[in-house]
């Protein structure tokens, strides 16, 4: 009787046992769906301007032409984050350098109501246009260009139209502007099971390899990459795990671990405050 009780028991525990840490199954992501644009048959994604290598034609902060954009609402809004961020690097720091002098960082950001596919969409949009990528991280980014100047996103995926492609951009890291390159690749090809990402939660994974200091497409080093991981939490929003890997050669020191941090944190968070509603508003531009 006893033993009877304990395995209908032990059923009813197995027939509700809920796996992987209990995640709700990701919400159904289109991004294996070619994604449309109202411009019609016009599906070329170009640059806005030329690419201008000259630090001196940058500045920080918005000038009037910034503000002429269409999203020009949304342009200020994280120009208060800056406490935020020191605040999570005394408490929430978690970084190493590794024996072969390899930086290795780890940062969580929540950005609750920010879908994969809204975060894959982020990543094609802003990088043709300066003004958007200061939307981002409006108290340190100065320039964005992106590589190839011209991308048919015809019959793309929201992934597939920045997979494959460079971000040329200049940023404030810590106390110093520097140029970046960051080079899109395909997640699986780091090793990553994306056939397992429903059932874990996983939304999107963006990555990249990292040249720190110019503009370049032949200095990667296979050893420089940073993940963005959106994932869903079991109360249904969603966080964002940040992996940083910068060798030692390509300035990875424990300043640029603490500056990164910080800073990946402010434009991640800050990201999620308004791309939500950015999305509703620009998803079909190119
Ligand atoms: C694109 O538009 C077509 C036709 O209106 C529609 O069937 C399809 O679901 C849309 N795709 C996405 C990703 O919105
Ligand atoms: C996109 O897909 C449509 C429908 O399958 C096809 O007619 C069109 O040629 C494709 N465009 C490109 C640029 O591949
Ligand atoms: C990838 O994930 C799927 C789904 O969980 C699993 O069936 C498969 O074995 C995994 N592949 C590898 C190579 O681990
Ligand atoms: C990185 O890997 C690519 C492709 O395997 C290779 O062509 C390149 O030489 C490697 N770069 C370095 C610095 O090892
Ligand atoms: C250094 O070690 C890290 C962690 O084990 C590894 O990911 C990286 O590839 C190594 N870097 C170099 C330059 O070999
Ligand atoms: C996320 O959405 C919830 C419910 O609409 C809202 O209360 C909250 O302020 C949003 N959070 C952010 C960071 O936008």
């Amino acid at each position: 009787m006893l033993a009877a009780v304990l395995l209908s028991l032990l059923a009813v525990v197995n027939g509700n046992v809920v796996h992987r840490r209990q995640l709700a199954p990701a919400a159904p992501v289109s991004s294996s769906v070619p994604a449309n644009l109202t411009a019609g048959e016009d599906t070329i994604s170009t640059n806005v301007s030329p690419l201008d290598s000259n630090t001196e034609e940058y500045y920080l902060g918005f000038r009037e032409a910034d503000f002429e954009k269409p999203y020009a609402n949304l342009l200020c809004q994280g120009c208060s984050q800056v406490s935020r961020a020191t605040w999570v690097f005394q408490h929430g720091k978690r970084g190493a350098i590794s024996d072969n002098g390899t930086l290795m960082i780890a940062v969580r950001s929540e950005i609750p109501n920010v879908t994969g596919e809204q975060y894959d969409w982020w990543f094609g949009w802003h990088s043709v246009e300066t003004a958007r990528y200061k939307l981002w991280n409006p108290v340190a980014h100065r320039y964005s260009w992106r590589t190839p100047d011209v991308v048919d996103w015809a019959n793309r995926t929201y992934a597939e139209r920045y997979i494959g492609s460079t971000s040329y951009v200049d940023e404030y890291v810590g106390n110093d502007a520097a140029k970046l390159s960051i080079s899109f690749v395909e997640p699986s090809s780091l090793g990553f099971n994306t056939t397992a990402w429903p059932e874990l939660g996983i939304e999107t994974v963006v990555v990249a390899q990292l040249y720190n200091g110019d503009y370049s497409l032949n200095e990667f080093d296979n050893v420089s990459y940073l993940m963005h991981q959106v994932r869903r939490m079991p109360n249904g929003y969603r966080e964002l795990r940040s992996r940083f890997f910068v060798a030692s050669a390509n300035h990875g020191t424990a300043q640029l671990g603490h500056d990164l941090a910080v800073h990946c944190n402010t434009e991640m968070t800050h990201l999620g405050s308004f791309l939500p509603e950015l999305f509703q508003e620009f998803k079909d531009t190119k």
